[in-house]
C-alpha cells in the first residue's frame, strides 16, 4: 500500500510505535481517510485490520484503495462503515487478542463510545489505545472508574497542540493517574510548556468557582513541583 499519497504525521507515528506485539484484530475506529490503518497494515501487526467510520463516502474511498493497491491477503483487512460504539466484538472468538484504537475525536465523544463498548468487551484479551482531543482528565476518570489499567501512555506535541496516548486495558494491574505518569519527562521543555498551558486552563476554570477545578489544579501543581525536583 504505498499509492495512498499521504503520510502519517507525528501523532498517528507515535501511535504506531506504541503497538509493540501482534494481535488477531486491530479496529482502527472513526478512521478518516484511514491513514494509521494503512500503516498497520503494511506493518503486518495484526492478523485483521479493521477501517471504521461513521461517514459512508471515506469508508467507500477506502476500500476503493484497498481493493485497487493492497496485494496481500483478503483476510488482512475489513471496511465497517459503523458507529464505534457498535463494534461486532461478540461475533468473534473470545479467544481473539483485540486493539481498539480511538484517536482524532473529543474527549466526550471519546467516553461515550467506551461507555457503549466496554459491556461489549467480554473477553479480557482487549486492549485500547486512545488519543482524546481536550478532556485528557475526564477521560482518564472514566477508564479508572471502570478498572482500566496502564500498559503505556506517551506525549506528543503536533501543529502546536499537544496530545496524551493512553494504552489500556482491564488485564493491566498498574494504576493509571487522573494527571498521567510515566508518560512525564520534566526535563523535556515541551512537557514542561504542555504542563504550564494545562495548569493556566485550570486556574481560569477555577475562576468560575467550579470545586472539581480547584481539586484538578491541585493534582497539577502537585505535578509542577517534581519539575522543579527534576530540572
Ligand atoms: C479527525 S478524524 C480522526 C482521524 C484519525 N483517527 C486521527 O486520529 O487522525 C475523526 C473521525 O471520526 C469519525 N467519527 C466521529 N464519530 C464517530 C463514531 N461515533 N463512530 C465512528 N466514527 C466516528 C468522523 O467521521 C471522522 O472521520
Amino acid at each position: 500500500m504505498t499509492n495512498t499519497n499521504l503520510k502519517t504525521g507525528r501523532r498517528l507515528q507515535q501511535i504506531e510505535q506504541m503497538i509493540t506485539k501482534h494481535y488477531d484484530h486491530i479496529w482502527d475506529c472513526c478512521c478518516d481517510h484511514g491513514l494509521l490503518g494503512f500503516s498497520l497494515l503494511n506493518a503486518q501487526v495484526a492478523e485483521t485490520v479493521h477501517f471504521v467510520d461513521i461517514v459512508p463516502d471515506l469508508m467507500t474511498d477506502i476500500e476503493g484503495k484497498l481493493q485497487n493497491h493492497w496485494q496481500g491477503s483478503q483476510q488482512a483487512w475489513q471496511v465497517h462503515c459503523l458507529d464505534a460504539a457498535e463494534l461486532p466484538l461478540k461475533q468473534l472468538a473470545q479467544t481473539d487478542k483485540h486493539l481498539i484504537i480511538i484517536a482524532g475525536i473529543g474527549g466526550e465523544l471519546l467516553i461515550e463510545i467506551m461507555r457503549a463498548l466496554l459491556p461489549l468487551c467480554t473477553s479480557d484479551q482487549i486492549e485500547f489505545v486512545l488519543c482524546p482531543v481536550h478532556h485528557n482528565y475526564k477521560v482518564r476518570q472514566f477508564l479508572i472508574a471502570h478498572q482500566l489499567g496502564l500498559i503505556n501512555e506517551s506525549l506528543v506535541a503536533e501543529n502546536k497542540r499537544f496530545y496524551e496516548l493512553l494504552h489500556v486495558s482491564r488485564q493491566s494491574l498498574k494504576a493509571l493517574s487522573s494527571v498521567g505518569s510515566v508518560m512525564w519527562d520534566f526535563n523535556n521543555p515541551m512537557h514542561r510548556k504542555y504542563l504550564d498551558k494545562t495548569i493556566q486552563h485550570y486556574q481560569r476554570s477555577t475562576q468560575n468557582s467550579s470545586v472539581d477545578a480547584h481539586a484538578i489544579l491541585n493534582q497539577y501543581l502537585s505535578l509542577k513541583k517534581n519539575t522543579r525536583a527534576a530540572i
